[in-house]
């Protein structure tokens, strides 16, 4: 690990050595941390049953390849970057991202983790939260080699960052298993005060490693997830019991992230409402182009919902046509319904104000 580290951040002076860009006139820097909603390819380097690197994964993808994104093509990060005028960040394992690529951020998101460090367990070998913040340490120490620490510290305060947690600790640890140990431990209240407070610490360990400007998604409406209505749904209506957790965990969620912004005296944290962005093409599908938003694409069983995505799954031949391109996982032309609103969305999408607005903001000083 030492060793590793050594060797990153001698190849990074050389690199910078070399070729010197000048940072002016980059675009602003993108730093993603969460779960497989964003994660661009990490856990391809890990031994996980949690991945997306197999077809078809990626069918729409720009290359028609898997990539690792739980997407047919572009995820939520790869969106945001257009909108930056960046590419795609990097995940932080790709052996490609050194040198001048460490200028336009990096991805440390890792799918099937969640905010608790049990979250994810039956997935083996995934990055924690605690450790994709210990990446980003490694991370700024990388980019101080090549660029400079006060260049380094601006480049981060600059930066845009998104974090996506939560859902995890709900589908893949409270309600993985009826009576599994967190839901004899908590009741769902309590459960979900025990999450905000931890994604509390979290969010501010986030702060003091310079992270300035940070969307914070919420969940989005758990119970009605392909996979959630063929395990739990006997009438195709989403299931009330997530749908609830994900009623209780949103609004404290923004209620920390008020409580973080009051510490800070600025609007460091934005509050991203993925569930009122999801409920408007779940509610109303054909209104967004979609002929279904409750079967998957990829998939079987009931809402193709049953298993893994894989090349012996059903497969529909529109992906544009469908909301879930698998039984989690939002098609790549929902993530840009989504994307959408993270720019331009009311308040009641973007709390405080939306990506438009930071831009602009930010442009001016
Ligand atoms: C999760 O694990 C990390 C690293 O071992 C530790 O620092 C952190 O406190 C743990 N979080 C919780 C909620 O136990
Ligand atoms: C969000 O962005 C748009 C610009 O795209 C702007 O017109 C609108 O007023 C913004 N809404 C809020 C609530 O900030």
């Amino acid at each position: 690990m030492h060793l590793q580290l050594a060797w990153f951040l001698l190849f990074d002076i050389i690199i910078g050595l070399l070729a010197f860009g000048d940072l002016s006139e980059a675009a602003r820097a993108f730093f993603v941390f969460g779960d497989s909603l964003v994660d661009n390819g990490n856990n391809n380097y890990l031994v996980t049953s949690a991945r997306a690197d197999a077809p078809p994964y990626g069918v729409d993808y720009p290359t028609h390849r898997p990539t690792g994104r739980f997407s047919n093509g572009l995820n939520i990060p790869d969106i945001i970057s257009e909108h930056l005028g960046a590419e795609s960040t990097l995940p932080y394992l790709s052996p490609e991202l050194r040198g001048d690529k460490l200028l336009v951020g990096a991805n440390f998101a890792s799918a099937g983790i969640g905010i608790l460090n049990d979250t994810g367990i039956q997935f083996i070998n995934i990055i924690r939260i605690s450790e994709q913040l210990e990446y980003f340490q490694q991370y700024q120490q990388r980019l101080s080699s090549l660029i400079g620490p006060d260049q380094a510290t601006r480049l981060v305060n600059d930066a845009l960052v998104l974090i996506t947690l939560g859902g995890n600790d709900f589908v893949n640890n409270y309600y993985l298993l009826p009576f599994s140990a967190r839901s004899r431990e908590f009741s769902l209240p309590d459960y979900v005060r025990y999450l905000t407070s931890e994604y509390k610490k979290i969010l501010a360990t986030l702060y003091n490693m310079g992270a300035r400007r940070t969307l914070v998604t919420g969940t989005g409406p758990l119970g009605c997830v392909p996979a959630e209505l063929a395990l739990r749904s006997r009438t195709g209506d989403c299931d009330p019991e997530l749908m609830r957790a994900a009623e209780l965990f949103n609004p404290q969620l923004v209620q920390i992230i008020q409580e973080l912004n009051a510490e800070a005296g600025s609007d460091v944290f934005i509050a991203a409402n993925a569930f009122s962005s999801h409920m408007d093409f779940v509610t109303n599908p054909q209104a967004y182009g979609f002929v279904t938003s409750k079967i998957a694409c990829c998939g079987q069983g009931p809402y193709n919902g049953l298993g893994l995505c894989t090349i012996a799954s059903n497969l529909c031949p529109n992906r544009d046509l469908y909301a879930f391109w698998d039984a989690f996982h939002p098609s790549e032309k929902a993530n840009r319904i989504i994307v959408s609103r993270l720019m331009s969305g009311s308040v009641e999408y973007m709390n405080p104000m939306n990506l438009s607005t930071i831009l602009a903001m930010d442009a001016r000083t």
